[in-house]
């Protein structure tokens, strides 16, 4: 088995458990980073309810754990967003492959949730979009935050770690649709 790799005591195949990947945050940080933005955002919305808007497919996961740690009245939705561009940068041109039903969020506290907020264009568009609906409110949770690459001012109201402008998968995150089912979230090697 590949330590630190995957928690449930069988090994992967090998083809997922790649040695090239560099661990960032085990499955143990991620859990404990999850309970306390839950806690926090629990405080935060304190008696109020509240609906996650997460942002598919690499914020399933984390959507997954982050509402179950948060003691309020909450449900969740999803939209899909692409962007055009290599495989690992957007290219600033984005565009919503799934929607919320019209009117579904007016009045309502959003929690829009993301795995990654990197160049910013995804979260910018996709905030944009659901402040049409008029929501009583709107706060941005997003996983990873790489400050670094930001092209479009947005920041989130809650971040689980702040990292390098290095390339992560792993807990929902994907390179070419590969690594999502990882626990741990790990940075692949810089030469890609
Ligand atoms: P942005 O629009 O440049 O902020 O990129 C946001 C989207 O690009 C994220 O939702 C991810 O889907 C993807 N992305 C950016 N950086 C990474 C990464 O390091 N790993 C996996 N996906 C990433
Ligand atoms: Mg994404």
């Amino acid at each position: 088995m590949n330590e630190g790799v995957h928690t449930s005591g069988e090994a992967l195949p090998l083809s997922i458990s790649d040695p090239k990947l560099s661990l960032a945050f085990t499955a143990g940080q991620i859990q404990a980073r999850v309970a306390e933005l839950g806690a926090a955002i629990g405080r935060d919305f304190a008696g109020q309810q509240l609906l996650l808007c997460g942002v598919l497919k690499g914020a399933a996961i984390f959507l997954a754990d982050l509402i179950r740690a948060i003691p309020l009245d909450c449900t969740y939705d999803f939209v899909a967003a692409e962007s055009y561009g290599r495989a690992t940068e957007s290219s600033g041109s984005v565009r919503l492959t799934r929607t919320l039903q019209e009117g579904s969020i007016a009045g309502q506290n959003v929690l829009l949730v993301e795995d990654i907020l990197d160049s910013g264009a995804t979260l910018a568009h996709v905030r944009d979009r659901l402040l049409q609906q008029r929501p009583a409110r709107l706060a941005i949770a997003a996983l990873l935050d790489k400050p670094s690459r930001r092209r479009v001012p947005v920041s989130a109201d809650y971040i689980g770690f702040t990292i390098p402008d290095r390339f992560a998968v792993g807990y929902g995150m994907d390179f070419a649709e590969r690594y999502r089912q990882l626990p741990a979230i790990h940075f692949l090697p810089e030469t890609i």
